[in-house]
């Protein structure tokens, strides 16, 4: 592939000598201040991607076009996001691939949407259900800045926990608050052997989501994850990890949907306390 020449809007990364980066979405006429030094960004529209430009005291700078990483912890944004690392585990545990169709919950600042945009290319499809129409916009313009037009991504404004009108899709990805009040809907809609995905913050939530999978009696194997990304410092005298790293962040529950309702529901007794009064207990013969 042709190296990428960078052009007005493009988020990039400026790297100094001591490997600082200082991120900007270029616009003709604008400047980066990194620590005191005042880069045009001018001199890098146009420029291949991994150019050198300086500052006025001819102080070099690399410049790079975003990674997505480098584009979602940096840019503008209004709610918690997905972080890398999450959307990481999402992409491959909920199995996205190209052409698929998706329905995701919750447009937030659109970090997570840009992860599933990628993972399913021009030949896939997303729809994505958001709350409000005033933070969509700016979760519209950070996913164009880095994924340009999408023509096969909408935004419907409305409530998930309220219905879902796509059929058939391969994966539900969720973001919301209580994504259990999302399952009667998710079951409509994936297709058999489809995968429901969320993203949660506690694990008082995990335990809820995955328990209402298993009863719903459509999802007879749920797992939750969570990741943790330890970074390491590497110089010529010096080899341990970063000092500082992301704590927590949230966990991710996967379940697959199956052809029929269950009659039984998966695990032991001892494995799901309190199940709601009208589950049907495991039945050996069924399956
Ligand atoms: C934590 S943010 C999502 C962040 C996003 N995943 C990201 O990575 O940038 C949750 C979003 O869900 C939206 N939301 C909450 N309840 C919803 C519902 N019932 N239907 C649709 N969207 C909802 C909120 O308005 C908010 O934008």
């Amino acid at each position: 592939m042709a190296p990428r020449v960078l052009a007005p809007g493009d988020p990039v990364v400026f790297v100094d000598r001591r490997r600082r980066s200082y991120y900007a979405e270029l616009a003709p006429g604008g400047t980066t201040n990194a620590r005191g030094k005042l880069l045009a960004h001018d001199d890098a529209i146009g420029a291949t991607d991994g150019s050198i430009v300086r500052s006025p005291g001819r102080v070099a700078f690399h410049v790079f076009l975003a990674t997505y990483s480098e584009h979602v912890l940096n840019m503008k944004r209004h709610a918690q996001i997905v972080y890398p690392k999450d959307a990481a585990l999402i992409a491959l545990w909920a199995d996205l691939h190209p052409g698929a169709t998706v329905v995701e919950g919750g447009f937030g600042s659109g970090a997570l949407t840009m992860a599933i945009l990628r993972a399913i290319g021009g030949g896939g499809r997303l729809t994505t259900y958001e709350l409000h129409a005033e933070p969509a916009g700016r979760a519209f313009k950070n996913v164009a800045a880095l994924l340009g037009e999408t023509p096969n991504h909408t935004v419907r404004i409305a409530d998930i926990y309220a219905g879902i009108e796509e059929r058939e899709v391969d994966r539900v990805i969720l973001d919301v608050p209580e994504p259990w009040e999302v399952i009667p809907h998710a079951i409509g809609a994936l297709r058999s052997g489809g995968l429901l995905a969320a993203y949660v913050p506690t694990a008082l939530q995990v335990h809820r989501l995955a328990l209402a999978l298993t009863y719903s009696r459509w999802f007879p194997a749920v797992d939750s994850y969570e990741s943790i990304v330890r970074p390491w410092h590497v110089t010529a005298r010096s080899v341990r990890p970063e000092q500082r790293i992301i704590g927590h962040t949230g966990f991710v529950v996967v379940g697959r949907k199956a052809a029929r309702e269950l009659v039984w529901v998966p695990g032991s007794r001892s494995e799901a306390p309190d199940p709601p009064a009208d589950v049907v207990e495991p039945d050996e013969s069924n399956g």
